[in-house]
């Protein structure tokens, strides 16, 4: 049996991370955790996250609809974007969304966090693709999200933030920083003059890594769909549930890039 008093206290401490690491300003960011297939707690809306105590902890059954709120108490305005996650990934026990500083900068930029530039990044996270831009609070997001739920465990929320789940709040929150420390080494090496990138023979050897621990999850490791077309696993593409290519790469990328912002500027 599960002592919910003990997880609204747990979602506390995690609020006050994300809020004390700079993941979230003001009232932004939302946490979720799951008790069972018809119960959910979770953060209220417009409240602080760094603030919060057991009491402001919302329940809310597998539609969003409130089970129980103390007064003054709503459950997040994203809780459709957390509930799509449980439906559609039933190994999620808990979702977290922040605006950490460097992801979001990364999503809104729209570039996501796909060069393989750290074992640590390429065995927890693989490469974190954007989710399309979808206005807060609406069927928007979730159906933005859904696409890329089957094949990663974070996702950068376009314009907006980053979105992490796990089967327990303590690994969603550290898919979150994990998230945030790959922007981070990601935006610096890019000032330096560019990241120096692991082969791919390297990364697929950090593939091999995670899959002999069996580290759970969706991971391109295990569910590239380059790799289920037979052809070599990329961590490069960003995009696993759209336009799989194994060719991606640092150069690629960058000619990709600049021919999207000339054709920009042409007005193409
Ligand atoms: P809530 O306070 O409603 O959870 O919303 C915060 C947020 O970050 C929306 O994206």
């Amino acid at each position: 049996m599960v002592n919910e008093y003990e997880i609204k206290k747990e979602i506390c401490d995690i609020g006050k991370r994300i809020y004390n690491r700079g993941m979230v300003a003001s009232n932004d960011g939302n946490i979720s955790v799951k008790l069972n297939d018809h119960e959910f707690l979770c953060t209220p809306t417009g409240v602080s996250k760094g603030f919060m105590t057991p009491e402001y902890i919302c329940k809310v059954d597998e539609n969003g609809n409130v089970i129980q709120a103390n007064k003054g108490f709503k459950p997040s305005s994203e809780i459709k974007m957390h509930m799509r996650v449980y439906k559609e990934r039933p190994d999620v026990n808990s979702v977290v969304h922040a605006h950490p500083m460097y992801a979001t900068a990364f999503a809104i930029a729209g570039i996501p966090l796909t060069q393989p530039i750290m074992p640590e990044a390429v065995i927890a996270l693989g490469c974190v693709p954007i989710a399309e831009y979808g206005t807060p609070s609406t069927e928007e997001i979730p159906n933005a999200v859904s696409k890329y739920l089957q094949h990663f465990d974070a996702v950068l929320l376009e314009n907006h933030g980053a979105l992490a789940y796990s089967d327990s709040l303590l690994s969603a929150y550290h898919k979150m920083e994990s998230v945030e420390f790959y922007a981070q080494l990601l935006f610096l090496s890019r000032q330096l003059g560019g990241p120096k990138e692991l082969s791919k023979a390297q990364v697929e050897r950090l593939y091999e890594i995670r899959r002999k621990f069996g580290m759970k999850g969706k991971h391109p490791a295990d569910v590239c769909l380059n790799m289920k077309d037979g052809k070599p696993s990329c961590h490069s593409c960003g995009s696993c549930s759209g336009n799989c290519s194994s060719s991606g790469s640092a150069d690629s990328d960058l000619v990709a890039e600049i021919t999207k912002k000339v054709m920009k500027e042409l007005g193409l």
